[in-house]
């Protein structure tokens, strides 16, 4: 009888672990990943720093934006961060004024990515919500305003890996991708990156470094397109 109780109390965990790891209790955030990942890489780094989904609320765990824009400075990369909400993006252009080479896109993030010819040299992907079920009504609004849909798993994961796929085209040889609230799943991957992790992995991208809600992969030197 204990045994069963105790069965079901771990299961009943196992059931909230994605919530868990969306409320961001017991991780390193993608944007701390990435940053770790531009720390590996050596000498000066040709290419943009794109981030796809801008600061939204300035609460802890968020604020990218500016994270990013300044490991971007120091590296002397040109930083862009996309955002679908034009009233993020605005917020994005007013935090990024005293960051040299830094600028604030409205745009979908999978639009900008296919038509941008840019070199991309690192990009990170934090955008199309998951559906957690706790989005304010304001928040929900938004999507249905600038994107016309709901919040659905479905439509995030295919945002994501519309980014990826145009990525596949765009990103310089070694070069990073860091999908946020990502984790392992069974044989694969679940959360914002569930089928564009699975996608680059086949595309000649391996991973670099993980989080427990964040995967970070990099291009190999060569490989094909
Ligand atoms: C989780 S928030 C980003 C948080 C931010 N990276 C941070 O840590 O401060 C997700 C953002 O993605 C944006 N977004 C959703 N779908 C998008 C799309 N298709 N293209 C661009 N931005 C999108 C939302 O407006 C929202 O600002």
């Amino acid at each position: 009888m204990i045994k069963s109780a105790a069965r079901s109390i771990l299961g009943r965990l196992h059931m909230l672990e994605p919530a868990r790891r969306l409320l961001g209790r017991s991780t390193e955030h993608g944007h701390s990943l990435l940053i770790r990942l531009l720390d590996t890489m050596s000498g000066p780094i040709d290419g943009y720093l794109v981030e796809v989904g801008s600061t939204r609320e300035k609460i802890p765990g968020q604020g990218s934006t500016v994270l990013l824009a300044g490991a971007a400075a120091k590296r002397g990369m040109p930083f862009i961060t996309v955002d679908m909400d034009p009233a993020n993006t605005d917020q994005a252009s007013r935090d990024l004024s005293g960051y040299e080479g830094a600028s604030a896109v409205n745009a979908k993030g999978e639009d900008f990515l296919a038509a941008f010819d840019g070199p991309i040299a690192a990009v990170y992907l934090d955008a199309f919500d998951l559906d957690h079920g706790h989005h304010s009504q304001y928040r929900l609004d938004r999507y249905r305003r600038y994107l016309g849909t709901d919040v659905t798993n479905e439509a995030c994961a295919q945002m994501h890996l519309d980014c990826a796929r145009a990525l596949v085209a765009r990103l310089v040889p070694g070069g990073l991708v860091v999908i946020d609230d990502t984790w392992p799943q069974g044989a694969g991957f679940a959360g914002k990156g569930a089928t564009a992790v699975p996608y680059l992995l086949t595309h000649g991208f391996e991973i670099a470094l993980r989080s427990r809600t964040a995967v970070g992969l990099r291009r190999a030197a060569r490989s094909p397109s």
